[in-house]
């Protein structure tokens, strides 16, 4: 049995050394790979994405958590836009994605504008990356140049995209083992999370949260308790499982450091969120929350630094470019 202390250490050990790891090969992927095949690509996605956000803010957090969920299953080769099949099993029906990951007609809107203009040649995967990218700064977030290049894969892998896709149930070691898997050190996770800055979950994901340790991590002023209240009559101890809450009941739709400040004051919505400044393991985690609470450029930068090195998480096995981001080529 580990002790605390034992643990903190161990998180703080994997961090210095997941930070300094970077075991993926990204040697395809370029910032020109579309300059002569596809020049207006990147123009085409990102007037898709602000017409899309426009229509509905909550657009952007949806092809954010696309492009997270596709680079955790085999790397970011568009295995999660696949769709069942009598001869391939997709990745919608894990239990992460069930009932819970949506977005896939945007992603095949772009995708038609991009074959309209240019047929069989920017990849669904980089359509996700281009378009994570576009989200985060349409609501106010950070620029980062996206190399291009990706394939989409020929498989999908639902047993992988039920072991490696994070849980909001899963403790701070459990989180951190797993993104170091990935190549992605604890600061990269500790920033990356910071996505919950936009977006919406699931009463089904927040409710051991709120009739659990909610009132030990917060403070016990009137603000806290009139916001637990508010969180537990919409989400009862039984039912509503798909009510919606923001992560960021201050500024859901805005891509700022607010989420970082609720973690101080205890007001995370997701244990897994609050696990980064509360758990008892997190002295290291908790630094970097505290330094994003403070300083939003530090999160920016170490943000959007963290959604490259993500984003360059390839698959080694290769692939095609999907005619239509949902089926493979026949
Ligand atoms: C510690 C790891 C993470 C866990 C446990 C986690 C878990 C979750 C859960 C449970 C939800 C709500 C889903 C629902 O209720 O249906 C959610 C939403 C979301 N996540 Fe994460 N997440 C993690 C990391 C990330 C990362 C790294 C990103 C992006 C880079 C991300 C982006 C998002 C976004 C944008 C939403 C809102 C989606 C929407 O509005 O539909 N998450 N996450």
């Amino acid at each position: 049995m580990y002790s605390y202390l034992s643990l903190a250490l161990m998180i703080y050990i994997l961090g210095v050394l997941g930070s300094r790891g970077s075991a993926q090969d990204v040697s395809k992927l370029s910032l020109k790979y579309y300059d002569k095949s596809c020049p207006n690509a990147q123009q085409l996605v990102r007037t898709e994405m602000e017409c899309a956000v426009r229509e509905n803010p909550r657009n952007a957090a949806l092809m954010l958590r696309l492009h997270f969920h596709d680079c955790f299953v085999q790397g970011c080769d568009g295995s999660v836009l696949l769709d069942d099949t009598e001869t391939l099993v997709g990745e919608k029906k894990a239990s992460q994605n069930l009932n819970s990951l949506i977005g896939f007609d945007l992603v095949d809107r772009i995708k038609n504008q991009l074959e309209g203009e240019c047929p069989g040649v920017v990849s669904c995967a980089d359509l996700l990356a281009i378009a994570a990218r576009d989200a985060v700064i349409l609501v106010g977030g950070p620029y980062w140049d996206v190399p291009v290049g990706r394939q989409d894969s020929k498989t999908a892998n639902l047993e992988k995209a039920n072991t490696d896709i994070p849980a909001p149930t899963q403790n701070l070691f459990a989180l951190v083992t797993n993104f170091l898997g990935k190549g992605l050190s604890v600061q990269d996770m500790v920033a990356l999370v910071g996505s919950h800055t936009i977006g919406m979950a699931r009463c089904v994901n927040f409710r051991e949260r709120i009739y659990g340790d909610f009132r030990a991590t917060s403070d016990s002023d009137l603000n806290s308790m009139a916001y637990l209240s508010k969180l537990q009559s919409l989400c009862p101890e039984r039912g509503h499982d798909n009510k919606l809450s923001p992560m960021d009941y201050v500024s859901p739709n805005m891509f700022d450091n607010i989420f970082y400040r609720s973690l101080l004051n205890g007001k995370g919505l997701l244990n897994s969120d609050q696990e980064m400044y509360s758990s008892f393991t997190g002295i290291e985690t908790a630094k970097l929350v505290k330094t994003y609470a403070a300083d939003p450029l530090a999160f920016f930068k170490h943000f959007s630094d963290a959604m490259v090195k993500m984003g360059n998480i390839t698959n080694p096995e290769g692939g095609e470019v999907r005619k239509n981001c949902r089926f493979v080529n026949t």
